[in-house]
């Protein structure tokens, strides 16, 4: 059997997170320019995506653009801008014909005007299809969404709309960017870098970690199923221990 086969016959993580790293180590392994290596990370978001809308996943959300990504030199931001901006366009017959929603968190405003337009056409076109969301994490930072709804929240308590005591982990779900997803299963890092970069923090206190060397323009659908394996062999205990999962296991077959 193949490693699809095999992963196809067992728990399939429901979001999958990516921390896409490694372009530009990628591209200086070739002496080219940081950039080239931006350039050619397409193919993987695409190999990423349907892969895992193929074994079932339903959401895929990628680290495009950290809000510490503006500090980079001017000039790497202002190619990636326009890069996100071009190959947003380009993708949505891809979009449509694999019924790829697409989403999008983070302090969205940052954004350049044409950037941000894009993205919301797309979003917005895209808006009825089911099979897979995928989301791009744009001047996102954890700390800053985690600050930004704790304003929401006391916002709503000032104003008298929301009891203190109502204040729950639900509530604070409610208004993190991310209020239409589930929490993170599975989170994928390539290039060998073993942190979180200010990631989803709050949607990861229960998601499998998986670092791989890879760097993220080589990244294929064999290593996508690679990550899922390893996730599928290792036992969530969600703070029980193992005999209780056995219980709960035979139970439930
Ligand atoms: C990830 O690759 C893409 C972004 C952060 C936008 P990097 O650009 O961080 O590549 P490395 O880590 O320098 O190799
Ligand atoms: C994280 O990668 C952000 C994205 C992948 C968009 P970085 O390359 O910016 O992270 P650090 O600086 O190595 O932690
Ligand atoms: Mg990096």
């Amino acid at each position: 059997m193949n490693l699809l086969e095999q992963i196809k016959n067992n728990k399939i993580p429901k979001h999958i997170a990516i921390i896409m790293d490694g372009n530009g180590r990628w591209a200086k392994k070739q002496g080219m320019a940081r950039i080239f290596g931006h350039r050619n990370a397409l193919t993987a978001v695409r190999e990423a995506v349907i892969g895992a809308s193929e074994i079932g996943t339903e959401a895929v959300t990628l680290y495009a653009f950290s809000t510490e990504n503006w500090n980079r030199p001017k000039l790497e931001v202002d190619a990636l801008m326009t890069l996100l901006t071009k190959s947003l366009k380009k993708e949505v017959p891809d979009f449509q014909k694999n019924g790829v929603k697409v989403n999008a968190i983070g302090r969205l405003t940052d954004l350049p005007k044409k950037a941000l337009e894009t993205l919301k056409e797309v979003i917005d076109v895209t808006k009825t299809n089911t099979k897979i969301t995928l989301t791009f994490s744009l001047s996102y930072g954890s700390r800053e969404e985690i600050t930004s709804c704790i304003k929401k929240i006391a916002t709503k308590v000032k104003e008298g709309v929301l009891d203190i005591n109502a204040i729950n982990d639900n509530v604070v779900h409610q208004n993190l960017y991310t209020h239409n997803l589930p929490d993170v299963d599975l989170m994928i890092r390539t290039s060998g870098e073993q942190r979180l970069s200010n990631y989803l923090l709050w949607q990861m206190a229960y998601a499998e970690l998986y670092f791989t060397d890879v760097l993220w323009p080589d990244f294929r659908r064999e290593d996508l199923y690679k990550a899922i394996y390893t996730y599928q062999n290792r036992e969530r205990r969600f703070g029980k221990t193992s005999e209780q999962l056995d219980g709960e296991h035979e139970q439930t077959t």
